[in-house]
């Protein structure tokens, strides 16, 4: 199955475009499913239907559904809940208010990400797009998955193991509730579930993430920030897609100026994002709503092009051997020196870009060397590592 994922800030035409991709894909022959992870009901506005949780056909082989976060957060959540609750009871928080505290926020849409991979496991789509909300919720929502693996693989064996030795103990000294094996079995299947939504995600062959942008500034800047953000967890972004474009035919003279600063604009979206794929679309004189005008956009923004392909597949991260050295080099276009840090803690390299954090497991090769430089190359990041001072031992390749 392919995946793509549609977002760009607020309101500059996400739902309208991955409605318009998704009836164009179909149209194509391809069986195709159109999600939203967005709790407002914008799909159904843009096609006109009522959407549930299951998916309905509303064109010839494109199906559309509208999760209800709540339900699946009680499906997935609710035996860590409980125990988060007892938990919060205990220290005398009153039951409502400590239900209310036991939803993280951010957690209702992250099972929208699981319902990616359920249709990815059972397969009876050949495309799914995913209308994603704006670019800060979609990022939050993306880094999720790294973020519970990363708790995941530390503090949950540990906790385990310390609790398994203690729980007779503590249950005779204290009265706060323990976690019991259910709870640890439900944080088991909530981790393998997320893990699973991390491969899927940033399998270059399956998923990609198209970034939709108007011709103006704070959308663009906005966009270019996003874009490092998803290079730097791995996802694959495959094409550009500037929406809102002012037509040839307007000629008034009060939007002259405003077609010159579009054009401006969409010279700096060329030059930033380079050598992705820019895709464009008109301002139309109506809103984009209905199976036939957003079947309209969809042929203007892909022409000839096979919107369900992979547009661009360039590589996010790589290592090479140079000489003595191993070279990982990371694509984080517009990340800035400044806001570039680097750890390492054994195999594990933490790359820092503003807020934003990324941990890279470091194969073998580059785990046994110590971090030698790092520099900018571009948009690139190269980060040697060397020899460290040991002794030396002959290298075989
Ligand atoms: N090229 C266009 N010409 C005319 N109207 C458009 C165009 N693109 C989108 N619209 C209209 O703009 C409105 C907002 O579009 P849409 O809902 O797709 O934005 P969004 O990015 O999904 O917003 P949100 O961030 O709220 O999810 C809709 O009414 C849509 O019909
Ligand atoms: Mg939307």
């Amino acid at each position: 199955m392919r995946v793509v994922l549609f977002t760009g800030k607020g309101g500059v035409g996400k739902t309208t475009v991955a409605s318009a991709t998704a009836l164009k894909i179909a149209a194509s022959g391809k069986k195709t499913l159109l999600m939203s992870t967005d709790p407002a009901h914008s799909l159904a506005d843009a096609f006109g239907v009522e959407l549930g949780p299951d998916p309905l056909e509303i064109a010839p082989g494109l199906w559309a559904e509208q999760i209800d976060p709540q339900q699946r957060l009680e499906e997935n959540w609710k035996d860590i809940q409980q125990h988060a609750v007892a938990v919060m009871n205990w220290a005398g928080l009153a039951e409502v208010e400590a239900e209310e505290l036991s939803v993280i926020p951010g957690l209702d849409e992250l099972f929208s990400l699981a319902d990616v991979k359920r249709h990815y496991d059972e397969d009876p789509y050949d495309v799914l797009i995913v209308d994603c909300g704006p670019t800060g919720e979609t990022l939050r929502l993306l880094s999720l998955p790294d973020i519970i693996q990363w708790y995941m693989e530390r503090i949950f064996p540990i906790e385990r193991r310390v609790m398994g030795a203690l729980r007779p103990v503590a249950r005779r000294l204290t009265s706060l509730p323990l976690p019991d094996e259910g709870v640890y079995s439900a944080v088991k299947r909530f981790y393998d579930k997320f893990d699973g939504v991390r491969q899927v995600l940033t399998d270059a062959e399956t998923t990609s993430v198209r970034l939709v942008v108007n011709p103006e500034r704070m959308v663009i800047a906005e966009a270019k920030r996003t874009y490092t953000y998803l290079n730097l967890f791995g996802y694959r972004v495959d094409a550009v897609v500037v929406n809102r474009l002012l037509p040839p035919e307007v000629s008034d003279p009060y939007f002259a100026r405003w077609k010159e600063i579009q054009a401006e604009h969409l010279q700096t979206i060329e030059e930033s994002f380079a050598p992705l794929p820019i895709l464009t679309a008109r301002l139309r004189d109506q809103e984009l709503t209905g199976n036939e005008l957003l079947a309209d956009l969809g042929a203007e923004v892909y022409g000839d092009a096979d919107p369900a392909a992979v547009l661009y597949t360039g590589e996010a991260m790589r290592v090479d051997k140079r000489g003595e050295s191993y070279v990982l080099s990371l694509q984080l276009p517009f990340a800035r020196k400044e806001e570039l840090e680097l750890s390492r803690k054994e195999d594990e390299l933490f790359v820092r870009v503003g807020p934003y954090r990324r941990t890279i497991m470091l194969p073998g090769v580059l785990s046994m060397r110590e971090v030698g430089s790092a520099t900018l190359e571009g948009d690139r990041i190269e980060i040697v590592f060397q020899r460290g001072g040991g002794p030396k031992v002959e290298e075989r390749d």
